[in-house]
Protein backbone atom coordinates (compact mmCIF):
# COMPACT_ATOMS: atom_id res chain seq x y z
CA UNK A 1 0.00 0.00 0.00
CA UNK A 2 1.31 3.73 -0.39
CA UNK A 3 2.28 6.01 2.68
CA UNK A 4 1.89 9.57 3.17
CA UNK A 5 4.58 8.52 5.93
CA UNK A 6 8.35 8.81 5.69
CA UNK A 7 10.69 7.06 8.17
CA UNK A 8 13.78 8.77 8.49
CA UNK A 9 16.80 6.89 7.65
CA UNK A 10 18.77 6.24 10.51
CA UNK A 11 22.85 5.76 10.43
CA UNK A 12 25.23 4.86 13.45
CA UNK A 13 26.40 8.67 13.37
CA UNK A 14 22.95 9.85 13.87
CA UNK A 15 20.78 7.87 15.59
CA UNK A 16 16.71 9.10 16.09
CA UNK A 17 15.36 10.45 19.04
CA UNK A 18 11.93 8.98 20.11
CA UNK A 19 10.37 12.29 19.73
CA UNK A 20 11.53 12.91 16.19
CA UNK A 21 10.04 9.43 15.35
CA UNK A 22 6.66 9.77 17.47
CA UNK A 23 6.31 13.15 15.22
CA UNK A 24 6.45 11.04 11.59
CA UNK A 25 3.19 9.20 13.14
CA UNK A 26 1.99 11.96 15.34
CA UNK A 27 -0.68 12.74 11.84
CA UNK A 28 -1.69 8.87 10.95
CA UNK A 29 -5.17 7.77 12.78
CA UNK A 30 -6.11 11.63 14.53
CA UNK A 31 -9.77 11.18 16.09
CA UNK A 32 -11.30 14.32 15.11
CA UNK A 33 -14.49 13.31 16.46
CA UNK A 34 -13.62 11.88 19.55
CA UNK A 35 -10.15 13.60 19.70
CA UNK A 36 -6.78 11.76 20.42
CA UNK A 37 -6.26 8.99 18.35
CA UNK A 38 -8.36 5.83 16.68
CA UNK A 39 -5.54 3.13 14.93
CA UNK A 40 -8.06 -0.18 15.62
CA UNK A 41 -5.89 -3.27 14.43
CA UNK A 42 -5.84 -3.70 10.02
CA UNK A 43 -7.69 -0.06 10.04
CA UNK A 44 -6.31 2.16 7.25
CA UNK A 45 -4.36 3.91 10.02
CA UNK A 46 -2.94 1.04 12.23
CA UNK A 47 -1.63 -0.44 8.20
CA UNK A 48 0.09 3.00 7.66
CA UNK A 49 1.85 2.57 11.17
CA UNK A 50 2.57 -0.89 10.07
CA UNK A 51 4.07 0.26 6.82
CA UNK A 52 5.43 3.23 8.86
CA UNK A 53 7.58 0.60 10.94
CA UNK A 54 8.68 -1.87 8.09
CA UNK A 55 10.31 1.25 6.46
CA UNK A 56 12.23 2.39 9.68
CA UNK A 57 13.12 -1.17 9.97
CA UNK A 58 14.33 -1.28 6.78
CA UNK A 59 16.38 2.15 6.61
CA UNK A 60 18.21 0.84 9.90
CA UNK A 61 19.17 -2.43 7.66
CA UNK A 62 17.02 -4.82 10.21
CA UNK A 63 15.78 -8.03 8.84
CA UNK A 64 11.83 -7.74 8.97
CA UNK A 65 9.78 -10.47 8.87
CA UNK A 66 5.46 -10.31 9.07
CA UNK A 67 4.28 -13.93 10.71
CA UNK A 68 1.21 -16.22 10.11
CA UNK A 69 -0.23 -14.04 13.32
CA UNK A 70 0.47 -10.41 11.66
CA UNK A 71 3.07 -10.05 13.95
CA UNK A 72 5.89 -7.54 12.82
CA UNK A 73 9.81 -8.89 13.45
CA UNK A 74 12.72 -6.79 13.08
CA UNK A 75 15.60 -8.18 13.52
CA UNK A 76 19.48 -7.09 14.51
CA UNK A 77 21.04 -10.32 13.66
CA UNK A 78 24.09 -11.33 14.84
CA UNK A 79 27.12 -11.35 12.32
CA UNK A 80 26.65 -15.07 12.04
CA UNK A 81 22.59 -15.10 11.87
CA UNK A 82 21.87 -17.08 15.31
CA UNK A 83 18.92 -15.98 16.54
CA UNK A 84 18.17 -18.95 19.21
CA UNK A 85 17.72 -17.04 22.81
CA UNK A 86 16.94 -13.94 20.89
CA UNK A 87 15.95 -10.92 23.06
CA UNK A 88 12.56 -9.29 22.01
CA UNK A 89 11.59 -5.85 22.84
CA UNK A 90 8.57 -3.65 21.15
CA UNK A 91 5.32 -2.96 20.95
CA UNK A 92 2.29 -2.18 19.55
CA UNK A 93 0.77 0.69 17.45
CA UNK A 94 -3.16 -0.32 17.49
CA UNK A 95 -5.27 1.86 20.04
CA UNK A 96 -8.64 2.55 21.64
CA UNK A 97 -10.90 4.60 20.33
CA UNK A 98 -10.32 8.51 20.90
CA UNK A 99 -7.00 7.24 22.66
CA UNK A 100 -3.62 8.71 23.31
CA UNK A 101 -0.36 8.78 21.05
CA UNK A 102 1.85 7.22 23.40
CA UNK A 103 0.28 3.85 24.62
CA UNK A 104 2.18 1.16 22.09
CA UNK A 105 3.92 3.37 19.96
CA UNK A 106 6.16 4.43 22.91
CA UNK A 107 7.40 0.82 23.09
CA UNK A 108 7.95 0.61 18.97
CA UNK A 109 9.61 4.32 18.63
CA UNK A 110 11.95 3.85 22.10
CA UNK A 111 12.99 0.49 20.64
CA UNK A 112 14.37 1.91 17.50
CA UNK A 113 16.24 4.60 18.80
CA UNK A 114 17.93 2.03 21.67
CA UNK A 115 18.58 0.15 18.68
CA UNK A 116 20.11 3.48 17.32
CA UNK A 117 22.24 4.36 20.18
CA UNK A 118 23.42 0.98 20.54
CA UNK A 119 24.83 1.18 17.25
CA UNK A 120 25.91 4.94 17.31
CA UNK A 121 28.13 3.57 20.68
CA UNK A 122 29.51 0.51 17.88
CA UNK A 123 27.91 -2.00 20.87
CA UNK A 124 26.80 -5.14 19.32
CA UNK A 125 24.99 -7.46 21.81
CA UNK A 126 25.53 -11.17 21.98
CA UNK A 127 22.61 -11.91 21.17
CA UNK A 128 20.06 -11.25 18.21
CA UNK A 129 17.77 -8.67 19.04
CA UNK A 130 13.86 -8.38 17.63
CA UNK A 131 11.94 -5.45 17.42
CA UNK A 132 8.06 -6.76 17.92
CA UNK A 133 4.81 -5.03 17.03
CA UNK A 134 1.74 -7.02 18.06
CA UNK A 135 -1.11 -6.56 16.44
CA UNK A 136 -4.28 -5.77 17.97
CA UNK A 137 -2.91 -5.72 21.69
CA UNK A 138 -6.21 -3.05 22.91
CA UNK A 139 -8.90 -5.78 21.62
CA UNK A 140 -10.53 -2.75 20.50
CA UNK A 141 -11.62 -3.86 17.43
CA UNK A 142 -12.51 -7.65 18.10
CA UNK A 143 -12.89 -7.50 21.72
CA UNK A 144 -9.70 -9.67 22.54
CA UNK A 145 -7.04 -7.61 24.14
CA UNK A 146 -3.34 -8.62 22.74
CA UNK A 147 -4.83 -11.40 20.27
CA UNK A 148 -1.64 -11.57 18.60
CA UNK A 149 0.45 -12.52 21.51
CA UNK A 150 -1.89 -14.86 22.52
CA UNK A 151 -2.45 -16.53 18.84
CA UNK A 152 1.33 -16.76 19.15
CA UNK A 153 1.89 -18.22 22.58
CA UNK A 154 -1.87 -20.48 22.00
CA UNK A 155 -3.51 -18.63 24.47
CA UNK A 156 -6.59 -18.45 22.45
CA UNK A 157 -7.99 -20.96 20.10
CA UNK A 158 -7.52 -20.11 16.62
CA UNK A 159 -10.85 -20.90 15.40
CA UNK A 160 -12.33 -18.92 17.84
CA UNK A 161 -9.93 -15.82 17.07
CA UNK A 162 -10.82 -16.13 12.89
CA UNK A 163 -14.68 -16.11 14.24
CA UNK A 164 -14.58 -12.94 16.46
CA UNK A 165 -16.27 -9.88 14.90
CA UNK A 166 -15.89 -6.52 15.03
CA UNK A 167 -18.69 -3.85 15.18
CA UNK A 168 -19.61 -3.97 11.29
CA UNK A 169 -19.62 -7.71 11.81
CA UNK A 170 -16.32 -8.04 9.85
CA UNK A 171 -14.63 -10.98 11.20
CA UNK A 172 -11.06 -11.49 12.94
CA UNK A 173 -10.26 -13.98 9.57
CA UNK A 174 -11.60 -11.15 6.94
CA UNK A 175 -9.71 -8.57 8.24
CA UNK A 176 -6.64 -10.57 8.56
CA UNK A 177 -7.02 -11.52 4.36
CA UNK A 178 -7.94 -8.44 3.79
CA UNK A 179 -4.24 -7.21 5.30
CA UNK A 180 -2.67 -9.83 3.33
CA UNK A 181 -2.57 -12.95 6.29
CA UNK A 182 -4.16 -16.15 5.15
CA UNK A 183 -6.35 -16.79 8.34
CA UNK A 184 -5.96 -20.73 7.85
CA UNK A 185 -2.28 -20.33 9.11
CA UNK A 186 -3.56 -18.27 12.18
CA UNK A 187 -2.11 -19.76 15.54
CA UNK A 188 0.38 -20.89 18.11
CA UNK A 189 4.20 -21.25 16.85
CA UNK A 190 5.96 -22.67 19.70
CA UNK A 191 8.98 -22.89 17.80
CA UNK A 192 9.47 -19.25 17.41
CA UNK A 193 8.71 -19.07 20.88
CA UNK A 194 11.47 -21.36 22.12
CA UNK A 195 13.84 -18.81 20.79
CA UNK A 196 13.21 -16.09 22.56
CA UNK A 197 15.11 -15.80 25.83
CA UNK A 198 13.19 -12.42 27.54
CA UNK A 199 11.39 -9.83 26.09
CA UNK A 200 11.09 -6.24 27.57
CA UNK A 201 8.40 -4.20 27.04
CA UNK A 202 8.75 -0.17 27.41
CA UNK A 203 5.29 1.59 27.62
CA UNK A 204 4.45 4.70 28.83
CA UNK A 205 3.20 4.62 32.59
CA UNK A 206 -0.44 4.57 32.63
CA UNK A 207 -1.09 5.83 36.20
CA UNK A 208 0.46 9.10 38.33
CA UNK A 209 3.26 6.17 39.84
CA UNK A 210 6.14 8.30 38.39
CA UNK A 211 5.09 11.82 38.54
CA UNK A 212 4.86 10.96 42.73
CA UNK A 213 7.84 9.72 42.36
CA UNK A 214 9.28 12.61 40.73
CA UNK A 215 11.79 9.86 38.25
CA UNK A 216 11.21 9.47 34.75
CA UNK A 217 11.62 5.37 34.60
CA UNK A 218 10.18 2.40 36.35
CA UNK A 219 10.35 -1.21 36.35
CA UNK A 220 7.23 -3.46 36.36
CA UNK A 221 6.39 -5.49 39.01
CA UNK A 222 3.04 -6.80 38.37
CA UNK A 223 0.02 -6.60 35.68
CA UNK A 224 -3.47 -6.79 37.48
CA UNK A 225 -5.55 -9.54 36.58
CA UNK A 226 -8.37 -8.60 34.34
CA UNK A 227 -11.07 -9.75 32.13
CA UNK A 228 -13.94 -9.07 29.46
CA UNK A 229 -17.27 -9.52 29.74
CA UNK A 230 -20.60 -8.47 27.22
CA UNK A 231 -23.82 -8.58 29.36
CA UNK A 232 -26.75 -8.48 26.60
CA UNK A 233 -30.21 -7.51 27.80
CA UNK A 234 -33.38 -8.74 25.76
CA UNK A 235 -36.25 -6.56 25.84
CA UNK A 236 -39.13 -5.81 23.73
CA UNK A 237 -38.82 -2.88 21.21
CA UNK A 238 -41.53 -0.70 20.75
CA UNK A 239 -42.72 2.59 19.21
CA UNK A 240 -41.48 5.69 21.98
CA UNK A 241 -44.56 7.48 21.81
CA UNK A 242 -47.17 5.01 21.87
CA UNK A 243 -46.04 2.56 24.39
CA UNK A 244 -46.91 3.02 27.60
CA UNK A 245 -44.47 3.47 30.26
CA UNK A 246 -46.68 0.40 32.16
CA UNK A 247 -46.40 -1.55 29.02
CA UNK A 248 -42.43 -1.60 28.47
CA UNK A 249 -39.93 -4.09 28.79
CA UNK A 250 -37.32 -1.49 28.31
CA UNK A 251 -33.85 -3.27 27.81
CA UNK A 252 -32.14 -0.08 28.09
CA UNK A 253 -33.61 1.08 31.42
CA UNK A 254 -31.80 -2.17 32.80
CA UNK A 255 -28.72 -1.44 31.29
CA UNK A 256 -28.36 1.84 33.14
CA UNK A 257 -29.25 -0.22 36.59
CA UNK A 258 -26.53 -2.36 36.23
CA UNK A 259 -24.08 0.03 35.44
CA UNK A 260 -24.90 1.92 38.52
CA UNK A 261 -25.13 -1.13 40.80
CA UNK A 262 -21.66 -2.42 39.04
CA UNK A 263 -20.28 0.80 40.13
CA UNK A 264 -22.10 -0.18 44.07
CA UNK A 265 -20.43 -3.10 43.99
CA UNK A 266 -17.17 -2.81 42.70
CA UNK A 267 -16.59 -0.28 45.81
CA UNK A 268 -17.56 -2.58 48.30
CA UNK A 269 -14.33 -4.38 47.58
CA UNK A 270 -10.94 -2.67 48.29
CA UNK A 271 -8.66 -3.02 45.37
CA UNK A 272 -11.20 -3.94 42.86
CA UNK A 273 -11.96 -2.02 39.46
CA UNK A 274 -15.18 -1.96 37.41
CA UNK A 275 -15.90 -0.29 34.50
CA UNK A 276 -18.54 -0.18 31.54
CA UNK A 277 -16.85 1.43 28.93
CA UNK A 278 -19.31 0.67 26.22
CA UNK A 279 -23.10 0.15 25.51
CA UNK A 280 -24.92 -0.58 22.49
CA UNK A 281 -28.53 -0.35 22.03
CA UNK A 282 -29.85 -2.01 18.80
CA UNK A 283 -31.23 -0.69 16.82
CA UNK A 284 -30.44 2.53 18.34
CA UNK A 285 -32.96 5.37 17.71
CA UNK A 286 -33.77 8.57 19.76
CA UNK A 287 -37.70 7.71 19.45
CA UNK A 288 -37.32 3.72 19.41
CA UNK A 289 -37.31 1.71 22.62
CA UNK A 290 -34.13 -1.02 21.97
CA UNK A 291 -35.12 -4.32 21.45
CA UNK A 292 -31.36 -5.50 22.41
CA UNK A 293 -28.55 -3.53 24.58
CA UNK A 294 -25.49 -4.82 24.87
CA UNK A 295 -22.32 -3.59 27.78
CA UNK A 296 -19.43 -4.14 28.35
CA UNK A 297 -17.80 -4.58 31.58
CA UNK A 298 -14.25 -4.83 32.45
CA UNK A 299 -13.16 -5.95 35.69
CA UNK A 300 -9.85 -5.86 37.31
CA UNK A 301 -8.43 -6.78 40.92
CA UNK A 302 -4.96 -8.09 42.34
CA UNK A 303 -6.30 -11.51 43.36
CA UNK A 304 -8.26 -13.64 40.29
CA UNK A 305 -10.54 -15.25 43.04
CA UNK A 306 -12.00 -12.15 44.03
CA UNK A 307 -12.08 -10.94 40.18
CA UNK A 308 -14.64 -14.11 39.81
CA UNK A 309 -16.90 -13.69 42.66
CA UNK A 310 -17.19 -10.06 41.48
CA UNK A 311 -18.26 -11.32 38.19
CA UNK A 312 -20.76 -13.01 39.40
CA UNK A 313 -22.27 -10.94 41.95
CA UNK A 314 -23.05 -8.67 39.17
CA UNK A 315 -24.38 -11.67 36.55
CA UNK A 316 -26.55 -11.93 40.10
CA UNK A 317 -27.40 -7.88 39.38
CA UNK A 318 -27.75 -8.60 35.84
CA UNK A 319 -30.79 -10.96 36.35
CA UNK A 320 -32.42 -9.09 39.05
CA UNK A 321 -32.62 -5.84 37.42
CA UNK A 322 -33.45 -7.60 33.71
CA UNK A 323 -36.04 -8.78 35.51
CA UNK A 324 -37.38 -5.96 37.37
CA UNK A 325 -37.32 -4.70 33.38
CA UNK A 326 -39.63 -7.65 31.89
CA UNK A 327 -35.85 -8.26 30.38
CA UNK A 328 -33.64 -10.95 30.20
CA UNK A 329 -29.76 -11.08 30.94
CA UNK A 330 -26.93 -12.90 30.00
CA UNK A 331 -23.15 -11.99 30.72
CA UNK A 332 -20.74 -13.79 29.04
CA UNK A 333 -17.10 -13.78 29.59
CA UNK A 334 -14.98 -12.62 25.97
CA UNK A 335 -11.23 -12.80 27.84
CA UNK A 336 -9.83 -13.01 30.64
CA UNK A 337 -6.00 -12.28 31.89
CA UNK A 338 -4.73 -13.76 35.27
CA UNK A 339 -2.77 -11.42 37.77
CA UNK A 340 0.76 -11.41 36.17
CA UNK A 341 4.27 -11.02 38.03
CA UNK A 342 7.16 -10.15 36.22
CA UNK A 343 10.34 -12.42 36.20
CA UNK A 344 12.59 -12.19 39.58
CA UNK A 345 15.54 -12.62 37.87
CA UNK A 346 14.89 -10.55 35.17
CA UNK A 347 13.41 -7.92 37.29
CA UNK A 348 16.96 -7.97 39.12
CA UNK A 349 18.75 -7.83 36.86
CA UNK A 350 16.89 -4.41 35.51
CA UNK A 351 17.13 -3.49 39.01
CA UNK A 352 20.90 -3.18 38.88
CA UNK A 353 21.45 -1.90 35.57
CA UNK A 354 19.21 1.04 36.35
CA UNK A 355 19.16 1.60 39.87
CA UNK A 356 17.98 4.87 40.15
CA UNK A 357 14.46 3.17 38.85
CA UNK A 358 11.81 2.44 41.05
CA UNK A 359 9.44 -0.59 40.64
CA UNK A 360 5.77 0.07 40.20
CA UNK A 361 2.98 -2.37 39.16
CA UNK A 362 0.31 -1.76 36.59
CA UNK A 363 -3.56 -1.98 36.32
CA UNK A 364 -3.29 -2.07 32.58
CA UNK A 365 -2.91 -5.02 30.20
CA UNK A 366 0.22 -5.61 27.75
CA UNK A 367 1.24 -8.41 25.76
CA UNK A 368 4.26 -8.80 28.37
CA UNK A 369 1.44 -10.28 30.39
CA UNK A 370 0.77 -12.81 27.82
CA UNK A 371 4.32 -13.36 27.30
CA UNK A 372 4.92 -14.12 30.41
CA UNK A 373 3.65 -17.65 30.81
CA UNK A 374 6.02 -18.92 28.01
CA UNK A 375 9.67 -16.52 28.91
CA UNK A 376 11.18 -14.15 31.11
CA UNK A 377 9.65 -10.94 30.76
CA UNK A 378 10.23 -7.28 31.91
CA UNK A 379 8.58 -3.93 31.43
CA UNK A 380 10.11 -0.25 31.46
CA UNK A 381 7.40 2.74 32.38
CA UNK A 382 7.81 6.01 30.96
CA UNK A 383 6.77 8.91 33.13
CA UNK A 384 3.18 10.27 31.75
CA UNK A 385 2.83 13.46 33.53
CA UNK A 386 -0.80 13.71 33.12
CA UNK A 387 -1.44 10.40 34.87
CA UNK A 388 -4.45 9.52 32.17
CA UNK A 389 -4.28 6.97 29.42
CA UNK A 390 -6.50 5.80 26.86
CA UNK A 391 -7.21 9.24 26.76
CA UNK A 392 -5.93 12.05 24.27
CA UNK A 393 -4.61 13.87 27.35
CA UNK A 394 -1.97 10.62 27.70
CA UNK A 395 1.59 12.85 27.84
CA UNK A 396 5.47 11.79 27.38
CA UNK A 397 7.94 14.91 27.98
CA UNK A 398 10.28 14.34 25.25
CA UNK A 399 13.34 14.05 27.44
CA UNK A 400 11.67 11.36 29.59
CA UNK A 401 11.32 9.54 26.15
CA UNK A 402 14.79 9.63 24.74
CA UNK A 403 15.72 9.08 28.65
CA UNK A 404 13.28 5.52 28.34
CA UNK A 405 15.35 4.55 24.85
CA UNK A 406 18.74 4.79 27.14
CA UNK A 407 17.11 3.00 29.57
CA UNK A 408 15.97 0.15 27.32
CA UNK A 409 19.32 0.28 25.80
CA UNK A 410 20.98 -0.05 29.44
CA UNK A 411 18.27 -2.87 29.78
CA UNK A 412 19.20 -4.69 26.40
CA UNK A 413 22.77 -4.86 27.72
CA UNK A 414 22.63 -5.80 30.77
CA UNK A 415 20.05 -8.37 29.80
CA UNK A 416 22.30 -10.25 27.21
CA UNK A 417 25.11 -10.14 29.33
CA UNK A 418 23.66 -11.54 32.32
CA UNK A 419 23.80 -15.36 32.76
CA UNK A 420 20.64 -17.05 31.56
C1 LIG B 1 -5.04 -2.20 27.75
O1 LIG B 1 -4.35 -1.19 27.75
C2 LIG B 1 -5.84 -2.54 28.89
O2 LIG B 1 -5.33 -2.46 30.02
O3 LIG B 1 -7.01 -2.86 28.73
MN1 LIG C 1 -0.47 -0.57 25.47
MN1 LIG D 1 -3.88 0.49 26.17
Amino acid sequence: MSTTTTATTANAAHPSSVSALMREIEHLGRDRTRGGYSRPVYSHPELELREWFLAAAAARGLDVEIDANGIIWAWWDRPDGNRSGALITGSHLDSVPGGGAFDGPLGVTAALAAVDLLRSEGRQPSVAIAIAVFPEEEGSRFGVACLGSRLLTGAIDPDRARSLRDADGTTFAEASAAAGFDPRHLGPDPSRVAQFSAFIELHVEQGRGLVDLAGPVAIGSSILGHGRWRVSFTGQGNHAGTTLMADRRDPMVAAARLIVGIEEIARTVPGARATVGRLEPVPGGTNVIASRVDAWLDVRHPDDDVTAALVERIRTRASEVAAQQGCEAVLVEESLSPTVSFDANLRDTLQHALPEAPVLDTGAGHDAGVLAAHLPTAMLFIRNPSGISHSPEEYVEDADADHGARALATAIMAVEAAPH
